[in-house]
C-alpha cells in the first residue's frame, strides 16, 4: 500500500484508477487557471527513496535541489537554492520580489517557522485600496519584499554550504536559459496575452523570441536577473535592501509611482516564529502562525473534526463532504473575523483551544447546511489571487523543510524593476480593502487585516509538517489563495484518517469552502459517486467545480523511514532525488 502507484485519473469524462509510473504523465491541458473540464486529470507522480529528496513545481528547480543535497548540503541549503532557482524557472510565483513562510523540522528539535511576509510601505494609508483606483496591476499594490532576507535568515540558522554556492545554480539558469516546458510555455503565453500586462519592461523580459508564442523546447534567458542574483550572492541580502538593487527598486518606484522607499527596504525584517502545533489523532501537525491564517484555521478545522463522528460513511459519502464543508465554513468565518498581523492585532487565544472547537462543532446540523450568513451574519469576504508555489524537501538525516512563497497573483503586479530583471508582488491586495465596509458583494472591512504602515497582510499560506512520536511523517503545502488551507486539510485527512497511499492522498479530488461566498467548490469525484453533488444540494449546499491546489509533498513511513516523494501534477511537478 505504502508505495503503490495508483492515482485518480479522468480521461474523456471517465474517472478511473490508472497505474502511473515514475515517467512523467502529461495531464490534460488546463487552460483556465482553475476551471476543470470533463477531461481533467488530477494525478500525482511518486517515487520512493531512502535518500534526500525534493518535490516542487519546476523540473529545473528540482534538479538544483537534488544537486545541492548530493553535494552534502542539508535540506535548508537545498530549500534556499530551490527558492532562488524557482525565481528563475517558475517566474509566475517563484520570486525574490515577494514573500512567504518556511517551516523547518530538525530531527530531535522543535519545529520552527521563518516568516518573510511582505509589509505595507510606510506611505500606505488605511484606505489605499478603498476607491478601487489601485488595482492588482498597479505598482502601489506591491508590499516590501521579504524573500531575500527570509532565505538569508533560514540559511544563517541552519545552512551549511556557503550562501553564494546556493545562489550559483539560479544565476547559471538565468544566464544560460531555462528550458521551457509545456507548463512554463502556457504560463508565459497566458500572462503575455492578457491585456492587463502593460509594462514594457515586463514584456521585454518575458517576450518569446521573434515576438511569437512560447513553445516547448524554447529557452527563457534572463540576463538582468542573473546580474541581480550575482549581487545577492556576492554582497549578501543587503544588496537587495540597502545596496545597488535597493537603488533600482527606488528608481522604479519613482518612475512608476510606487510607494516603497529606501527606508522601507532598509527596515524590512523577517521573523522566526513559533509554529501553531495541533495535536491530531496520534500526530503533531505544525503550520505557520499569524500573519498566516493557515495554522489557526487548520487547528480550528482539525479540532472540530475530532469532536464529530464525520467519516463513518467513508471518504466519498455526502455525509463526510457535508461535515467537511460545515467545519470549513465555521473556521473561515473566524479567520475573517479575528486574524491579522499579530504585531498590530490581538489574536484571541481561544481559537486554538479544543474546547472552543467542540463548541463550534456542536452547532453543526447533521442533515442540513448552515447558511453562511447564519454563522457570522455581520461579515463578508472578497476573492483573491491564484498563484503561489510550494515545495517540500527532506535530507538524508531527516531535516525537513516545507516552504510556500508567492507574488500573490500570477506574476505579481506584472511590474518588473527596471534593470534588475525581477517582478514585484501585489500582496497589498491581501489586506481588507475598505475599512468598515462589509458588503454582500464580498468586501470585508473588519479591523484585524486593515492596512497600516509596516504591517503584514494576512496570508493563507500553510506549509505544513506532521510528526509522529517526534519523527517527520509528512511535509506538504500548496498554492491557491484561501483554498490552500483546505488543500492541506484534504491531504492530511486522506492519509491520516483514510489511510490512502502517499500518491492518492495528493491526487484525490479536493474540496473547498471559505464561508463566503456560501459556495462549496469540488474537484471531480471518483468513479461511482456521481450522485454526491445532488445529495449535497439536497442538504442545502451550493456547489461549483474547480481545480484545487498543487501540493508537492513528501511522506515518510514511520516504521521504515522510507520516503515517498510526490509531485502533484495539477499544474506541473517534478521530483529530485539525491
Ligand atoms: O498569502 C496568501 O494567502 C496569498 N497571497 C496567496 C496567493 C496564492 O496562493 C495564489 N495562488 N495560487
Amino acid at each position: 500500500m505504502w508505495c503503490d502507484r495508483v492515482a485518480w485519473q479522468r480521461v474523456g469524462g471517465l474517472l478511473g484508477f490508472v497505474l502511473t509510473s515514475v515517467v512523467a504523465i502529461t495531464p490534460a491541458a488546463v487552460e483556465a487557471e482553475n476551471e476543470v473540464s470533463s477531461a481533467e486529470v488530477p494525478v500525482a507522480l511518486a517515487r520512493s527513496t531512502d535518500k534526500g529528496a525534493v518535490a516542487c513545481v519546476s523540473p529545473a528547480a528540482a534538479e538544483v535541489g537534488r544537486a545541492i543535497l548530493q553535494r552534502g548540503g542539508n535540506a535548508v541549503d537545498a530549500a534556499v537554492a530551490v527558492a532562488f532557482a524557482l525565481a528563475v524557472s517558475w517566474p509566475e510565483a517563484g520570486n525574490i520580489g515577494g514573500g512567504g513562510f518556511m517551516l523547518v523540522a530538525p530531527p530531535g528539535q522543535a519545529v520552527t517557522c521563518f516568516e518573510f511576509r511582505e509589509t505595507a510601505p510606510r506611505a500606505a494609508s488605511v484606505d489605499l485600496l478603498a476607491d478601487g483606483s489601485v488595482t492588482a496591476w498597479d505598482v502601489r499594490a506591491a508590499g516590501v519584499p521579504g524573500t531575500v532576507r527570509g532565505l538569508a535568515l533560514a540559511h544563517a540558522r541552519f545552512g551549511t554550504l556557503p550562501w553564494r554556492e546556493l545562489i550559483a545554480p539560479a544565476i547559471d539558469l538565468a544566464e544560460r536559459g531555462v528550458l521551457v516546458n509545456a507548463a512554463l510555455a502556457r504560463s508565459l503565453n497566458r500572462v503575455l496575452e492578457d491585456k492587463r500586462t502593460t509594462q514594457p519592461e515586463f514584456r521585454r523580459l518575458f517576450q518569446a523570441p521573434n515576438g511569437r508564442r512560447w513553445q516547448e523546447g524554447d529557452r527563457l534567458v534572463q540576463r538582468d536577473l542573473a546580474r541581480t542574483l550575482l549581487r545577492i550572492a556576492q554582497d549578501g541580502p543587503d544588496a537587495f535592501y540597502t545596496g545597488s538593487i535597493a537603488q533600482l527598486i527606488v528608481q522604479e518606484m519613482r518612475r512608476s509611482g510606487g510607494l516603497i522607499t529606501a527606508d522601507d527596504l532598509k527596515a524590512y525584517r523577517p521573523q522566526e516564529r513559533v509554529p501553531i502545533a495541533i495535536r491530531y489523532r496520534d500526530c503533531e501537525v505544525y503550520a505557520p502562525p499569524p500573519p498566516s491564517s493557515g495554522g489557526i484555521t487548520l487547528a480550528l478545522m482539525l479540532q472540530m473534526l475530532e469532536a464529530l463522528d464525520w467519516k463513518s460513511q467513508g471518504r466519498w459519502s455526502a455525509e463526510t463532504y457535508h461535515y467537511l464543508i460545515e467545519v470549513m465554513r465555521r473556521a473561515y468565518a473566524d479567520r475573517a473575523r479575528h486574524l491579522g498581523d499579530p504585531d498590530f492585532t490581538r489574536i484571541p487565544p481561544h481559537l486554538t483551544s479544543k474546547e472552543y472547537a467542540r463548541r463550534l462543532a456542536a452547532g453543526i446540523r447533521r442533515d442540513k447546511a448552515t447558511p453562511s450568513a447564519e454563522v457570522a451574519p455581520d461579515l463578508e469576504i472578497r476573492p483573491e489571487g491564484e498563484s503561489t508555489t510550494h515545495f517540500s524537501i527532506i535530507d538524508r538525516n531527516g531535516l525537513a523543510v516545507s516552504t510556500t512563497y508567492t507574488l500573490e497573483n500570477s506574476y505579481g503586479c506584472r511590474m518588473a524593476v527596471g534593470g534588475a530583471g525581477f517582478i514585484l508582488n501585489n500582496e497589498m491586495t491581501d489586506f481588507n480593502p475598505r475599512p468598515g465596509i462589509t458588503t454582500v458583494g464580498g468586501l470585508i472591512g473588519t479591523p484585524p487585516n486593515q492596512i497600516a504602515p509596516g504591517k503584514r497582510m494576512l496570508s493563507s499560506m500553510t506549509p505544513t509538517i506532521v510528526r509522529q512520536r517526534g519523527q517527520t511523517v509528512l511535509i506538504t503545502g500548496s498554492p491557491g489563495g484561501r483554498t490552500i488551507i483546505n488543500t492541506v486539510l484534504c491531504v492530511l485527512l486522506n492519509h491520516l484518517d483514510f489511510g490512502m497511499s502517499a500518491e492518492q492522498s495528493v491526487a484525490a479530488p479536493r474540496l473547498h469552502h471559505q464561508w463566503l461566498p456560501d459556495m462549496a467548490r469540488l474537484e471531480p469525484l471518483p468513479p461511482g459517486h456521481d450522485e454526491l453533488p445532488a445529495q449535497l444540494r439536497r442538504k442545502g449546499h451550493h456547489l461549483v467545480f474547480g481545480r484545487q491546489g498543487d501540493a508537492h509533498s513528501i511522506f515518510v513511513d514511520p516504521q521504515t523511514g522510507r520516503r515517498t516523494v510526490v509531485a502533484d501534477r495539477r499544474i506541473d511537478g517534478a521530483i529530485g532525488i539525491e
